[in-house]
């Protein structure tokens, strides 16, 4: 399969985006790596661990932890006591609070970036990075270590948005959290897909599917079922998978439209620092723009998604039956 990293902050669609990626055939989890985010990293690192479990992911699968808080940024997202942790969306112990057995997976005793630079030298092929959370540790892997880029294939990021945000109106969770790493990930001169909020919460999972996997006796999908259960709260008739879409793009890339546009990312704006500027305009049109002399990075950014396709391969590869 296909050789992945994925950095990840566990929560409950991280979760089904281990669940997707370590049950799929066409993928190679060679590692996975752990920042804060949606909670504090302690627990991130012990869902993610638990996760792993229920996946059945291979017992020496190296999973390390990385950064606690962002660059610059005080953790006010991200610290695990804060009243703005994303509690309300993923449970106060950043997965749903389904009472998941502790793991005795150990720990990769290197720090995140250590372990993605080891995995990157060590690589035959070059690997495609998947961070699913603020962008912090794979930002200190590209400053600490930028002659690795070319054993990126490429990053495929969950985060940003060409139009909106979700935590503030103008900003996406994982940009704004760490604004300043998202703009040196954009920048970095390696390719680039952002599966942002314009396809995030397109690829949904109905009630029907969502109970049926809860019931089934294979682990990953009964875990699947229940966080999805979670997030339709009992009002819903649908919940999105959400980061495991970003997932999904990189077993089946054709699924997603992108197109070729440049994005900065507003680190000042007091009400739109993080947010991704997407530039749609025609070359025409840029001509005038007094930001002409300092250039944007160019990023694939997804338009539209495949939806139904990418919903039924999630169910499909997490009930076990992994078919495409
Ligand atoms: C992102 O923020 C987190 O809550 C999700 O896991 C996803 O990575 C969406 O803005
Ligand atoms: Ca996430």
């Amino acid at each position: 399969g296909r050789p992945v990293i994925l950095d990840v902050d566990t929560g409950v669609d991280d979760a089904l985006a281990l669940l997707l990626a370590v049950g799929s055939p066409e993928l190679d989890v060679l590692g996975v790596t752990c920042v804060a985010g949606n909670t504090g990293l302690e627990p991130v690192v012990a869902n993610t661990l638990r996760v792993l479990d229920v996946a059945g992911a291979p017992a020496d699968l190296p999973v390390a932890a990385g950064a606690s808080r962002p660059l610059i940024d005080p953790p006010h997202l991200t610290e695990s006591d804060a009243t703005q942790t994303a509690e309300h969306v993923h449970g106060s112990d950043g997965l749903a609070d389904i009472g998941l057995p502790p793991s005795s997976r150990r720990l990769d005793e290197r720090h995140a970036v250590e372990l993605i630079r080891d995995l990157l030298r060590q690589a035959e092929t070059p690997v495609t990075l998947i961070p699913l959370a603020p962008m912090t540790n794979i930002a200190l892997l590209l400053r600490s270590y930028p002659e690795l880029r070319p054993k990126i294939e490429r990053i495929v990021l969950m985060g940003g948005a060409v139009n909106g945000g979700n935590v503030t109106a103008a900003a996406e969770f994982n940009v704004f959290a760490d604004p300043e790493a998202a703009a040196i990930v954009f920048g970095a001169g390696v390719p680039v897909t952002m599966y942002g909020l314009d396809v995030f919460y397109s690829v949904r999972v109905g009630e029907a599917d969502a109970a049926a996997m809860a019931e089934s006796d294979v682990p990953s999908a009964r875990l699947a079922g229940k966080l999805l259960l979670f997030r339709m709260n009992g009002e819903l008739d649908s919940a999105e998978i959400g980061d495991a879409g970003a997932v999904a793009s990189v077993i089946a890339p054709d699924g997603l439209s992108t197109e070729e546009l440049e994005v900065r990312v507003e680190l000042e704006g007091r009400y739109t620092r993080g947010r991704t500027v997407v530039d749609r305009r025609s070359a025409s049109d840029k001509d005038w723009d007094p930001h002409r002399h300092h250039p944007a990075p160019v990023v694939d950014v997804a338009l539209d998604v495949d939806a139904k396709r990418y919903a039924s391969l999630f169910v499909s590869v997490v009930s076990g039956e992994r078919r495409l």
